[in-house]
């Protein structure tokens, strides 16, 4: 709603435009008439600031280190919460009872098997092929086996599409896992929690019974209620500017798989481990921070740094907390966490890191939990993807449901040349 208004002066005209206001946030300066008054369009090619939408999912406060979904802290959600219960708080805008959350987790339980017809998908894969490269293939797919939930104008439609979409995907991810390790498909066993029943599909082999470590099960867990959604970020806008133009729905995540597989989208966990692995040893540590504070050197700190976070990445401290768990579990003693731990320390007492608020990312400690967990890095941005999926579905369907949506469309500064004479061949 408007509250205020801005004015905006070109040359000797000036504009009144509207300032909306939300729950929480900046203020934004409603553009979309700007256009038709003034013959002008804003120029904002990162959308720095720009705000695509309105939402009342998640809300970011990147000075502060505050994340929330439908106004509960991302710290508490994943202390208190599964991460059926925060997908069912994304997609419904409330935390479910308990007789909702066991309706919910039923209904999701019922869809976690594959058209038989889309195991023969994998096999037309090399064994190496890079798991995201087969989970933008088989997802997308699935528009070719589910035609009875694609009427996006129908709420029950997009339900039940967006109920398959988290369901299938532990599925689908676990099948690109074993493809590629050669082993067996190991079909859902609807008695275990999402988490639990994904593990096993992961881990667990024909020839014995998988026991699921419920310390173990709990972590990835609560690294799927992190990664659940993040506001407008590259993934969500992919999946909005397709979504945008009414397509199905099992397309529209395929195309939020193709973005989220960029490396500087989640990539960077792999690459933080691989870091904390080159570094090795503590004392070699401060040879690393020169390298990133030095201009003519490209070394980045992996896992440092964020778009919208300037303070601390909330994530990054449950993360922090989860790697001991999950070692301690494990009796794992890897010497890459004391370095992580001393790395963070250094860097944040340095200047130039306090100068550029830069401090660890969701990214920095999660790949060293699910190195630990056996999760080989390739996987990495499959499971990120595979949380992800359900943001991606909440946002699509509020975005859908909104009556004053429009196609995704964005405008630009032509630098081009004008309308020129066409030369002929024996001219050019
Ligand atoms: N190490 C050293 N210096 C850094 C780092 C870093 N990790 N990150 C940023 N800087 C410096 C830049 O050199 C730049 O310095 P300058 O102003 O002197 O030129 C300044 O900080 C600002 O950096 P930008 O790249 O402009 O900041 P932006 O907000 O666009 O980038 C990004 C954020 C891409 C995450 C960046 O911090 C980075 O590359 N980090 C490492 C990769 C990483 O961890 N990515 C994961 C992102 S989180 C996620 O996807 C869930």
């Amino acid at each position: 709603m408007a509250d205020n208004q801005a004015t905006l002066t070109i040359g000797d005209t000036s504009y009144d435009l509207p300032v909306m206001k939300g729950s929480e946030g900046p203020d934004v300066v409603d553009i979309r008439k700007l256009y038709g008054i003034s013959d002008h369009f804003t120029f904002d090619p990162g959308f720095t600031s720009t705000a695509s939408c309105e939402s009342a999912l998640t809300f970011i406060d990147g000075d502060k280190g505050v994340l929330l979904h439908r106004g509960y802290s991302i710290e508490e959600l994943s202390e208190k919460s599964s991460f059926m219960e925060v997908s069912y708080l994304l997609l419904n805008g409330e935390l479910p009872d308990e007789k909702q959350l066991k309706d919910f987790s039923y209904t999701i339980s019922r869809h976690t098997m594959l058209h038989e017809q889309l195991a023969t998908f994998y096999r037309g894969f090399r064994r190496d092929a890079h798991p995201m490269a087969i989970m933008c293939g088989v997802v997308g797919a699935l528009s070719a086996f589910y035609h009875d939930s694609t009427d996006i104008s129908d709420p029950n439609h997009r339900m039940i599409s967006s109920h398959r979409l988290i369901a299938k995907m532990p599925t689908i991810a676990a099948m690109a896992y074993k493809y590629s390790v050669g082993q067996p498909f190991i079909y859902p066993d609807n008695s275990l929690s999402y988490t639990g029943n994904f593990l096993r599909m992961t881990f667990g082999v024909p020839a014995e019974p998988y026991v699921v470590n419920p310390v173990i099960e709990r972590a990835l867990d609560r690294i799927f209620i992190l990664h659940a959604d993040h506001e407008q970020n590259a993934s969500t806008s992919t999946v909005a500017g397709a979504g945008s133009l009414g397509t199905y729905p099992f397309a529209v995540i395929s195309a939020g798989f193709a973005c989220l597989w960029g490396p500087a989208h989640v990539g960077a966990t792999g690459a933080a481990l691989n870091m904390l692995r080159e570094i090795g040893t503590p004392d070699r540590i401060p040879h690393y921070i020169e390298r990133a504070k030095d201009k003519n050197d490209p070394f980045r700190l992996m896992g440092f740094g964020h778009r919208v976070y300037k303070n601390y990445d909330p994530r990054a401290t449950v993360m922090q907390k989860t790697v001991r768990e999950v070692l301690s579990e494990l009796k794992v003693n890897d010497p890459i966490f004391d370095v992580a731990l001393q790395l963070e320390e250094m860097a944040l007492n340095d200047p130039y890191f306090i100068e550029k608020k830069l401090f660890p990312n969701v990214d920095f400690y999660s790949g060293i939990i699910l190195s630990a967990i056996g999760f080989p890095t390739e996987m990495f941005t499959v499971l990120f993807a595979l949380s992800r999926t359900v943001g991606w579905v909440a946002q699509w369907n509020e975005m859908i449901s909104d009556p004053g949506q429009k196609i995704g469309r964005p405008r630009q500064l032509y630098t081009g040349p004008s309308l020129r004479p066409y030369p002929s061949i024996a001219q050019r």
